[in-house]
């Protein structure tokens, strides 16, 4: 029986695309590491550089586990084989238990804007990075059983936001590779796989889409506001803890009740 615990302590967890202090990437990273897990912080933006490694040094010094930092593009297959050979050697392991696919990009168009340049910006981070990154993580990373795979996914691959359907699609391709990955390796490795859907919450990218994203607020059950990065970090805990092992193949939506609207 798992122990009666969300303790990540031993675990190594990879987070992509958390090196901004006020993403849910970063947030993720932090609530996992507080809870005994080493964790790579990824980021690929020279603007981000500065940030990342604040972000590496502030969960070294608070929370004394093991910190990788690794700039690398999840969108190239190069990019998701370094993350993980970086995670190996920088914090001295020899396999990866838990992956969160968190790097995304989202650009609102229209139909006729979505030319190939836009399409290959967003499907390559948000679809073939989360192949690419999970490839990795189980081959490079021999994930063991037990392991954890968790989808950063949207409530836009649910509901139409008129200007990110592109974004909207990409998501829904993740959903669907949450529910059939489930199968191929629950069956054969023991590992779950499961999305966690963010409705909307405050950060950089949220802010790039405001005027779209922001009049859902109104529609939430819950409070009248947007939510914050640890509110989903704390569901990704729970996946991420041997207490969910019986959970497989789930979209998890935080989203104060959003998704579920009638609207
Ligand atoms: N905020 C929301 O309301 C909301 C709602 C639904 C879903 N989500 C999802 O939640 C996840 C995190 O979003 P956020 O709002 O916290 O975003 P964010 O941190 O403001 O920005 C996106 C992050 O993705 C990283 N990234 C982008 N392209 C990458 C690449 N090619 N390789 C590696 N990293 C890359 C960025 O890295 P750099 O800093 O290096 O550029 C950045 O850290 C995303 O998957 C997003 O789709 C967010």
């Amino acid at each position: 029986m798992a122990p009666d615990t969300l303790s990540l302590a031993g675990k190594v967890a990879i987070v992509t695309g958390s090196g901004r202090e006020n993403g849910i990437g970063a947030s993720i990273a932090k609530t996992l590491a507080r809870n005994g897990a080493a964790v790579t912080i990824n980021y690929v933006s020279e603007s981000s550089a500065v940030k990342a490694e604040k972000v590496a040094q502030s969960i070294r010094d608070e929370f004394g586990v093991g910190v990788a930092l690794v700039r690398a593009n999840v969108a190239t297959p190069e990019g998701c084989d370094k993350i993980v050979s970086e995670t190996l050697s920088q914090l001295g392991v020899d396999h990866v238990d838990i992956l969160v696919n968190n790097a995304g990009v989202v650009e609102a168009c229209t139909l006729a804007q979505a030319d190939r340049a836009l399409l290959e910006r967003i499907f390559g981070v948000n679809v073939y990075g989360t192949i690419f990154m999970t490839q990795a993580a189980l081959g490079l990373g021999k994930m063991p059983r037990g392991g954890r795979v968790i989808h950063i996914g949207s409530v836009g691959s649910k509901i139409e936001a008129p200007g990110i359907d592109v974004y909207g699609a990409s998501k829904a391709a993740q959903d669907f590779l949450t529910s059939s990955w489930a199968r191929e390796l629950g069956r054969s490795r023991g590992i779950t796989v499961n999305t966690v859907a963010p409705g909307v919450i405050v950060s950089d990218m949220s802010e790039d889409v405001i005027d779209i994203v922001g009049p859902f607020v109104a529609l939430q059950r819950g409070e009248n506001r947007a939510g914050k990065p640890e509110e989903v970090a704390d569901v990704v805990l729970f996946l991420a803890s041997e207490k969910s092992g019986w959970m497989t193949a789930q979209y998890v939506a935080v989203d104060a009740g959003l998704t579920t609207t009638a609207i």
